[in-house]
C-alpha cells in the first residue's frame, strides 16, 4: 500500500522565477514525469562519486562552498506546505546565480541534505529507530495524501532518496561528534570483531570503538608495536558498514606518512579515529604529532579525531600532557584521550581544553561527568573479560559444572544479520 502511494505523482508546485518559489519549481523533488526524469539524472550525477565526511565538504563538492548558513535558512521553507520567509527568499537569491536548473539541483541537494541529515544524526545519537523524514506527500484522486515512511526511511520508487550513502556517512559523523557535546559523558564500549560490535550496539550503546589490544591479540600480534595495521584497517572497513557510528583505534598510524594516514582515514568510512603520540619506541615530538593531526583533519574534517596523549601514563608531568593536548587541539583534534588519568584536579584541567576521554576506571560515569569528562572508554577491558569468561566456561565444561549463561546460537546469527536487540 505504501509502495503504491509512493508511486503516485508528487503534488505539483506553481511556477516561480525568484526565491524559494523558483527553487521549488526547478528541483527534482517537486517534479513529475519527463521533467522529473531529467532532473533526477542531473541530480544523481552531481553526487555520484562524492566522498565527503561533512555537510561543509558536500557544499564545496557541489560548488557552493560556505553556503550552509543560507541552506539552513531555506530548509524550513522548502516544502510547498511551509511558509516562506524573506530571509529564505534572500538566501536562495544569493545562491541562485543565473537561475538555471543545474544550480537549482545543487541548492536542492544541500537543502534535502541539511534537514534530513541532522534529523537522522539525532536519531542515531539517541538510538531512536523512527524515520528521520516521517511523512511525505502525494497527489491522489482525493487530493494530497500524507504517506508514512516508517517502512521506507529513504523513500521508495521514482522519488527515493539518491543521497542515502552520503547521508548515512555524514549523519554517523554528526551523531558521533554530538555524543561528545552532551551534558554528561557517554560510555564507548570497545569491540574487537563484528559480533562484539553489533552485540554492544544492540544492547543500547549508540556508538562503538575498537580496542587495539583486542584486534592485535586476536591475530597473535603484540599491541602498540604498529604490527596490526592490516587487521585494524580490515576490521574498521567492515564495521564502517554498520548502521551506527564506529571509531577505530589506529594507534599512531602504523608508521605511514601523514598524507597516507589522512587518505586512509578519509576512505575508511568510520565516524572517528584515535591517533596516539606514543610510538613503538618512545614518543613522537609534539610538532610531528600535530602535523599528523592537521593532515588528517584537512583531508577528513567530518571524522572525529581523538588525540591520545601518552605522556601521562609514561609518567611525565601533567604540564607536558597539557601542553601537548593544547597543541593537538590547535592542530584540529576534536577531543583528547589521556589514559591512566585519575586525579580529579588533573581531569578538570584537561577537560577544560576539549572533550576529554578517559578509561573506565576508579570512578562512576556520574563522578567522571561531574569532573567534565565527555567520553568514557572501556579500552581493552571487554576483550580481556570475554577471554577470561571463555576460558572459565571451558574449564566448567571440562569439570562437569553447569556452564554460565551465553548468547544463544540463533541470537548471534540474528545479531550478525543486524536484526535484533540483545538488550531483552
Ligand atoms: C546528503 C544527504 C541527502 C541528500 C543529498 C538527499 C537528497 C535527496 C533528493 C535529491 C531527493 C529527491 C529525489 C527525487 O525527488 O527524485 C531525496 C528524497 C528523499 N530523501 Fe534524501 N537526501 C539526503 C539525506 C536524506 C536522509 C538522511 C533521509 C532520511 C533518512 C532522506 C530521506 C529521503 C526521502 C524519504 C526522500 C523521498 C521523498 C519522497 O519520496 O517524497 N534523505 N533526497
Amino acid at each position: 500500500m505504501t509502495e503504491e502511494l509512493l508511486g503516485l505523482p508528487v503534488p505539483s508546485v506553481p511556477a516561480g522565477d525568484q526565491g524559494v518559489a523558483w527553487l521549488r519549481a526547478h528541483v527534482v523533488r517537486f517534479s513529475n514525469g519527463a521533467e522529473h526524469a531529467r532532473r533526477r539524472a542531473l541530480t544523481t550525477r552531481l553526487i555520484e562519486n562524492v566522498q565527503v565526511t561533512s555537510l561543509d565538504e558536500l557544499a564545496t563538492a557541489l560548488g557552493l562552498p560556505g553556503s550552509l548558513d543560507d541552506i539552513a535558512a531555506i530548509a524550513p521553507c522548502y516544502q510547498p506546505h511551509e511558509a516562506v520567509t524573506a530571509e529564505a527568499d534572500a538566501a536562495v537569491e544569493r545562491l541562485a546565480g543565473g537561475h538555471d536548473e543545474l544550480t537549482a539541483a545543487r541548492i536542492g541537494l544541500l537543502v534535502q541534505a541539511w534537514a534530513a541529515t541532522h534529523a537522522f544524526a539525532e536519531r542515531l545519537r539517541t538510538s531512536d529507530p523512527s524515520p528521520p523524514v516521517p511523512i511525505t506527500r502525494r497527489a491522489s484522486q482525493d487530493g494530497v495524501v500524507e504517506v508514512r515512511l516508517d517502512a521506507h526511511p529513504f523513500g521508495h520508487g521514482p522519488h527515493a532518496c539518491p543521497g542515502r550513502d552520503v547521508a548515512t556517512r555524514i549523519a554517523k559523523n554528526l551523531a558521533f561528534r554530538a555524543l561528545h557535546h552532551q551534558d554528561g559523558p557517554f560510555v564507548l564500549p570497545n569491540a574487537w570483531d563484528h559480533a562484539s560490535a553489533v552485540a554492544l550496539h544492540a544492547s543500547g550503546f549508540p556508538a562503538v570503538g575498537t580496542t587495539s589490544l583486542g584486534v592485535a591479540a586476536a591475530h597473535g600480534l603484540e599491541d602498540g608495536a604498529g604490527l596490526a595495521g592490516a587487521e585494524t584497517v580490515r576490521l574498521a572497513r567492515m564495521l564502517a558498514g554498520l548502521p551506527f557510528p564506529v571509531t577505530a583505534d589506529l594507534e599512531s598510524g602504523f608508521g605511514a606518512a601523514p598524507e597516507e594516514v589522512a587518505e586512509l582515514v578519509a576512505g575508511l568510512g568510520v565516524a572517528g579515529v584515535n591517533l596516539e603520540d606514543g610510538r613503538p619506541h618512545g614518543l613522537a615530538a609534539p610538532r610531528e604529532q600535530a602535523e599528523l593531526i592537521r593532515a588528517v583533519k584537512d583531508r577528513a574534517p567530518g571524522v572525529f579525531l581523538n588525540a591520545r596523549v601518552d605522556t601521562h601514563w609514561l609518567g611525565l608531568a601533567l604540564d607536558e600532557t597539557e601542553e601537548r593536548a593544547r597543541r593537538y587541539v590547535d592542530a584540529g583534534a576534536d577531543g583528547i584521550f589521556v589514559a591512566g588519568l585519575t586525579e580529579p584536579r588533573d581531569i578538570e584541567r584537561l577537560a577544560a581544553l576539549a572533550p576529554l576521554n578517559v578509561l573506565a576506571q576508579a570512578r562512576t560515569p556520574q563522578q567522571l561527568g561531574d569532573l567534565g569528562v565527555k567520553r568514557i572508554s572501556t579500552g581493552s577491558l571487554l576483550f580481556r573479560a570475554a577471554l577470561r569468561q571463555a576460558v572459565a566456561t571451558a574449564v566448567q565444561v571440562r569439570d562437569g559444572a553447569e556452564p554460565p549463561a551465553a548468547f544463544g546460537y540463533a541470537e548471534v546469527q540474528d545479531l550478525s544479520r543486524g536484526t535484533r536487540s540483545a538488550a531483552g
